[in-house]
């Protein structure tokens, strides 16, 4: 497989007609715990995001229904007036309930008013990408029509207010489906060195110019942990998440990088990655992890 080349790794790539570094920041994590209401330290949360601008990150995740409302507030905050390269990626099709359960928002209502909060929350006219994010399973793609909510984005997407659509938590089915409806630039799936189930998609989005964003690039809410990656690890003198990282890098060239993290020392470490590559028996190695995790 491609991933097996020790080749030169690009460090940016396509999303769309725009052009991000791969390793970009994933915002989720700054709200409260759980993604639910305010940080308990505001202003750190600010300081990480401006250290990831700082540092050359040009592309950040978010939603609206992080915190609710709380995320994009911060980027706002912490970044606007945004450099002209900064592509802020959003995602639609959930809401919060009161007690912070994630449920699903699909009608035309739902869409416009989630487009608009978020056209007002981070400050902007125009949404980059917007993803709509599959609900039909909270935390797994499962079958399903996407086409009532992806014709209200492609609406939306005609009247201005978004440049791009993307897809999140889906089926080579639904993406297919959703291809057919509008152009499609990116799926956001979860994806990890231990959680492999869309080596076949990603492979096959590389060929059609779509950009694959894995959610829990690290693992999450329980960061990745085996005794494989830590061998490699001190071998190469990096931390076991770096290792983690280079790895997705090195996977597929339309992979791009999201790791979310509310610490300014390990978003240092997050953006050394690009100069970390990993010979070709040691990615070799780093296979067994998702294959024993399989
Ligand atoms: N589309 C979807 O359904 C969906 C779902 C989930 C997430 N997302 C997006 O994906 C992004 C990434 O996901 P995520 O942030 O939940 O998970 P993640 O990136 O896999 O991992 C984040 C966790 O790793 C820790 N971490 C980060 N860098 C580290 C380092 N260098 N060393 C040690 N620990 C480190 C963080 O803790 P510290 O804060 O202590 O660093 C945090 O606990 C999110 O921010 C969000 O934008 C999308």
């Amino acid at each position: 497989m491609s991933h097996n080349q020790p080749a030169t790794v690009r460090l940016v790539a396509r999303l769309g007609d725009l052009t991000v570094k791969r390793i970009g920041y994933g915002a989720m994590q700054l709200a409260g715990p759980g993604v639910f209401g305010p940080p308990k330290d505001p202003e750190a949360a600010l300081a990480v995001l401006r250290a990831a601008v700082a540092g050359g990150v040009n592309h950040i995740d978010t939603s609206d229904f992080y915190g609710p409302h709380v995320t994009n507030r911060l980027i706002r905050q912490a970044l606007h007036p945004y450099p002209d390269d900064l592509v802020i990626v959003t995602k639609v099709g959930a809401r919060r309930g009161s007690d912070g359960s994630w449920l699903p928002a699909y009608s035309r209502e739902d869409l416009t008013q989630a487009v608009h909060d978020n056209l007002r929350n981070l400050g902007l006219d125009v949404l980059d990408v917007v993803n709509f994010r599959c609900m039909f399973d909270v935390h797994h793609p499962v079958e399903g029509s996407l086409e009532e909510p992806l014709s209200v984005l492609a609406d939306l997407r005609r009247q201005g207010l978004i440049r791009h659509i993307g897809l999140s938590n889906v089926t080579a089915t639904q993406i297919a489906e959703g291809r057919r409806i509008a152009p499609i630039v990116c799926v956001q799936n979860q994806y990890n060195l231990a959680h492999r189930g869309d080596d076949a998609l990603i492979d096959a989005l590389a060929r059609d110019g779509i950009a694959y964003v894995p959610f829990f690039p690290l693992g999450g809410f329980s960061p990745l942990q085996s005794s494989t990656l830590s061998d490699v690890a001190d071998r190469l003198d990096a931390t076991p998440l770096q290792v983690a990282l280079a790895w997705l890098l090195q996977r597929a060239p339309n992979i791009l990088l999201i790791p979310g993290t509310s610490s300014i020392p390990h978003l240092t470490e997050n953006l050394a990655v690009a100069q970390l590559t990993l010979p070709a028996e040691v990615v070799a190695e780093l296979d067994t992890v998702g294959a024993l995790a399989a």
